[in-house]
Parts: C-alpha cells; structure tokens; sequence
C-alpha cells in the first residue's frame, strides 16, 4: 500500500496541522453573556473540547471537558462555590483544573494530586471570555491586553459593538483569505455601496449604477492592497469601505484583521475588527466588533446612529456573504492547490507566510510570535 500524502505535498506551504488552527495565542472563545454565573458552557476551539465556567467571584475558569475520573463532559456538570463539580460522580475541579474534592475521600488526600483536569489560562476583556488555547509552560502567554486591540480595554475612550459570533463551515485559513481589502467591491456590491453624497443620517442609499458596468481599480495604501469600485471610465463609487489613514497592520496575529470602515459620507469612520479562527478543520469561528472613538455623550448618541441605522444592517448582510462565500471554496486542500493568484493577491500572500511561519516556528524552534505591540493601533 502506498504510503498518504501528506498536506505539504497535496498544498504547497500548508505545513502538516495548521488546518487545525494555531495555538499559543489568547482567542475569544465567548462573550460575556453566554457564561451564566451558576451553569458550565461546553465551547469547542481549535479542535479542543472545553468547559467554561465562572468562579465565586465572576472569574472565567476554562478546563479541558471531560473528567479525569470516568471521562464524562465536565461541561453537564455543576458549578459548586465556583468550583466545577462532576455531575456523575461529584469528583469536583477548580480554575487551574485541581481536583478539589473526591465525596468518599479524606480532604487533601493524595490521590487528588493525580486527578487533575487540564487548565487553559481565562480572561475576560471588553464582553468576551479569553482563553490562552496552548502550553502556558513552553510559551508563557503575554498579558491579554498587550495582545489585543486597545478599545477592550478602554471604554472611556471607545465605544464598541460586537456582533453576534458565527460558525461558518469552511476551513479557518479559508475564511482568513476571503478577508482579502479588494473582494468587497464585487461581493458586497450591493450591500456596501453607497451614494456619493452626504449622509442624511438615515439609511445608507446604493448608487444606481448596475452591476454589469462598474469595475475595480485596484489601489496600494499604507495599509496593503485594497480594491475601489469605479465606473467604465474610471469614476470612483463610493463603496463604503473608504480609505482612512489608519497605524498598524490590515493583519496581525493569530487571526484578526482590521478594517478602517467609513460607512457613508460625513459618517464618523470606525474600525472592524474580525477574528476568524478555527472550531475544528472544518468549521471556523468568526467573533467581530465595531468600535468608535467617542467620549462625550454626543459623540456616542452620533455613533450609535451610525451603528443602528448603516453598519448594523449592512454588517448582517456582509457576513453572510463571506460566509458563503468561504464555504463555496469548498475543501481547504482542493482550493489551495487548484487556484491561480493574480497580482492582487499579494497581501493574501503575506498573510499566508505570517500564519505559517508563527506556526513553524513553534513547532521547530519552540518560539513564539509575539502580536508587535502596537499593531493593533486605532485609525487616526
Ligand atoms: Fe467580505
């Protein structure tokens, strides 16, 4: 029998186990709101099973779901004095997955040392549970904050909004390259362009232009490779994805892209962030927020305009057109290896090396990459 090929050589570049997703990094595996105080939650990351739960003071507590004793799902269990408790058995675990009681023996006794569940390290920041999905001992994770945008952590400053999470089926590096700055002039036309003319506050307006004769001019910014949409002779539309100065990179590890969005003329500009990782091989998680700067009561009444009445049902409409879009490609192996890059496609590219690399980089040097502090900087 001939022996299978293997990822590497079916799809160049796509190194054995990164389907699976990259660990060692902080992920938002739920917000804030789906972790009851008094009831685990089961939650599924990077092909990792796993219970949540809040501790007596409201903490998160993550734990690898299923019990040490009898392997039973944690996650169908109680939560005791904050303590995870086993509902087959009542063998119970705390945050740093100790076992904390066994009912039929003495406190303490050896035995608990030799029971215990594997912990993941849990935050929770700006409305969503975190979760350090990899070895805190081989690769100590950094402070959640520096690794993530600095709106989570500044709500004086900013105001967000995050969208309902999504599971799309397709392969996470799938859903990552279909975040590419010049599709959404083709596969959000009609539910991102928008009038060039000043917002009246309402609704945002499509431009009568059909379909069939815009074009995309393709434009290098500061901030990679984006696609405006144009008329036959090269008139720009204003499609709703205009270009602001923005610092820091479209991209940043492990899978956040970071989209400078200004919705609609004279509409305040605000950022979309979107982590899009993996569930399993198969299914990809995509958590994203909108965020503001806004500090004085006007300034939050005008952006809540703009979020309820343009961003909100245009955002509805967007993901589901990449989600579909994702899936469409089908099977990670069959898309990467039968498709043809055209120049655009250059920021994809990179995107592609980054992932790798971190993740090799793991695997053969047991280094990590850090996100680059300050990467994750708002637009100005
Ligand atoms: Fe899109």
């Amino acid at each position: 029998m001939n022996a299978p090929i293997s990822i590497p050589e079916l799809a160049p570049n796509l190194p054995e186990g990164l389907p699976g997703g990259i660990e060692n990094y902080w992920y938002p595996i739920l917000q804030t709101e789906e972790l009851p105080a008094d009831k685990p939650v089961a939650v599924k990351v990077l092909g990792h099973t796993l219970a949540a739960w809040r501790d007596a003071d409201g903490r998160p507590c993550v734990v690898r779901d299923r019990c040490p004793h009898r392997s039973i799902k944690l996650s169908v269990g109680r939560v005791l004095d904050g303590e995870l408790q086993c509902v087959l058995h009542g063998l119970r675990f705390n945050g740093k997955g100790a076992c904390t009681l066994i009912p039929w023996e003495q406190e303490r006794s050896q035995l608990h040392d030799r029971v215990g569940v594997r912990a993941f390290p849990a935050e929770e920041l700006g409305g969503y549970i975190w979760a350090y999905i990899g070895d805190p001992v081989a690769f100590p994770p950094p402070p959640l904050a520096s690794e993530v945008p600095e709106e989570l952590s500044r709500p004086d400053e900013f105001m967000i909004f995050r969208l309902p999470t999504q599971v799309w089926k397709a392969n996470w590096l799938l859903a990552i390259d279909g975040s590419d700055a010049y599709h959404a002039v083709v596969l959000h036309a009609h539910s991102q362009a928008v009038v060039d003319k000043p917002w009246d506050g309402g609704a945002a307006v499509e431009p009568e232009l059909r379909l069939a004769d815009r074009r995309v001019k393709i434009v290098r910014t500061s901030h990679g490779v984006r696609g405006v949409s144009v008329d036959q002779k090269g008139k720009p539309l204003h499609h709703g994805h205009f270009t602001v100065d923005v610092k820091g990179d479209r991209f940043t590890l492990p899978c956040i892209h970071t989209n400078p969005i200004v919705a609609a003329p004279g509409a305040a500009p605000y950022a979309s962030r979107l982590w899009q990782f993996a569930l399993d091989e198969e299914h990809t998680m995509v958590v994203r927020f909108l965020s503001w700067r806004a500090r004085t009561d006007a300034e939050r009444e005008a952006v809540k305009k703009v979020y309820e009445n343009i961003a909100l049902p245009r955002l509805d409409k967007v993901g589901e057109e990449d989600a579909w879009a994702a899936e469409a490609q089908g099977d990670l192996v069959s898309a990467r290896s039968e498709e043809f890059l055209l120049s655009p496609d250059e920021d994809v590219v990179k995107v592609r090396r980054l992932i790798a690399g971190a993740f090799v980089a793991q695997k053969q040097s047991a280094s990590r990459v850090d996100v680059r502090a300050g990467a994750l900087e708002y637009p100005v």
